[in-house]
């Protein structure tokens, strides 16, 4: 596609998600900035400012929240109080007429026991190295989870999804990515069960597809998205058949109708072992990301990771993404969309110490441009 085709300003044309309707094709990213009451988990004044300054996106991701407790580190969702502060949160974000999706996640075998919860993992294989968001705690080897276990975890979920609905969230994303405890379960490094919920593709996605069942009787299908980053190799995950895992999770999804799926293309950092020309370079292993896995799926998709607004509008026109989630880009502009109506100048990034940091530095002291 020529870029000169591109219709004017196609990022800010208007798109239906299942039940919701996005004013333009601008998502924010999910992005952890671990700015919560470290002790509680609450979300707080500093956050809803955060996330305020971002209501012109078509859809805001929060950071993701845990189900279990995360003392110190990620928020989570287990209890009234903590529905509560995100509900002042959801009010300013739809005051400012925007709409607010919660990431909801588990993290299993990154888990650090000392912050409240262990990790646990669908087999006991350890991630090798520190936890550098964490006080550099080095990985503990997680516990496999029984059957019964693994039921109760997606009772878990059912019931942070109760609290996020209570909150008032627009919709819910299902966090599959990223080696989180929903990615350990489908991909092969991390899964080794010979029980239903491992070996053949279908048995490692059915925990996936039961907390995303689960949610949907919360929230409704056309308030449900999911995130994969199939070929990602955050958290030391890897599997050698990422496409056919990918077809059969798309053709589950497309009989449950979401609100849309999220695709999150390399996720290049964290090059551990084993070392194979396919790990190390994990866009060889579905070449054209966004494009191939397009022709697997009719639902709408978010496509993400490094794209910039030249690639966006092109992927938009040739319809291989239905919308666009930024992550750095939105740290760095709170008002991207309206910059990129009024052609003023996207900012980079100035400093990345900032990203998980506390305090309001790096966080919401981006400008906005109408108020430079
Ligand atoms: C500071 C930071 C925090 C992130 N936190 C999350 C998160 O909580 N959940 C998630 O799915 N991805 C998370 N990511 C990944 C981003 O959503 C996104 O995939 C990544 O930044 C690539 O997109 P970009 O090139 O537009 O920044 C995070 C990334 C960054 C930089």
């Amino acid at each position: 596609m020529n870029q000169q085709s591109i219709p004017n300003k196609i990022l800010s044309s208007p798109v239906q998600f299942g039940d919701l309707k996005l004013k333009n094709r601008f998502i924010q990213a999910p992005l952890t900035r671990l700015r919560s009451d470290l002790d509680t988990g609450l979300a707080n004044n500093l956050m809803n400012i955060y996330y305020s300054q971002r209501a012109s996106f078509g859809l805001q991701i929060t950071e993701t929240v845990m189900t279990h407790q995360m003392k110190g580190y990620f928020p989570y969702l287990i209890n009234e109080q903590q529905s509560l502060q995100w509900r002042k949160i959801v009010d300013s974000v739809h005051q400012q007429g925007g709409l607010i999706c919660l990431q909801i996640s588990h993290g299993g075998r990154t888990n650090i026991s000392s912050m409240g919860s262990p990790p646990v993992a669908p087999s006991p294989i350890k991630i090798n190295g520190k936890n550098k968001f964490a006080n550099n705690e080095i990985y503990e080897a997680p516990e496999e989870l029984t059957i019964q276990e693994i039921k109760q975890i997606v009772k878990d979920f059912q019931q942070s999804a109760v609290l996020a609905k209570q909150s008032g969230f627009d919709a819910i994303q299902l966090h599959a990515a990223n080696g989180f405890l929903v990615d350990q379960f489908l991909r092969e490094s991390s899964n080794l069960r010979t029980d239903e919920y491992g070996g053949s593709i279908p048995n490692r996605c059915k925990f996936c597809l039961e907390i995303i069942d689960e949610l949907i009787s919360v929230f409704g299908n056309g308030r449900v998205s999911i995130r994969f980053s199939p070929v990602g190799r955050y958290n030391q995950m890897y599997d050698s058949n990422p496409l056919d895992l990918m077809k059969h999770l798309f053709i589950e999804l497309e009989k449950r109708n979401l609100s849309f799926v999220e695709l999150r293309r390399f996720g290049k950092f964290d090059l551990s072992a084993p070392v194979e020309e396919a790990y190390i370079h994990p866009e060889l292993q579905i070449p054209n990301f966004f494009k191939t896995l397009r022709q697997y799926y009719s639902g709408n998709i978010v496509a993400n990771d490094g794209i910039n607004i030249k690639e966006a509008e092109i992927l938009i026109n040739d319809k291989i993404a239905d919308a666009i989630s930024f992550g750095k880009l939105s740290i760095s502009n709170p008002d991207l969309p309206i910059r990129y109506d009024n052609d003023y100048e996207i900012n980079n990034i100035t400093d990345h110490n900032t990203f998980y940091s506390q305090g309001p530095q790096g966080y919401i002291d981006y400008p906005q441009y109408n108020k430079l």
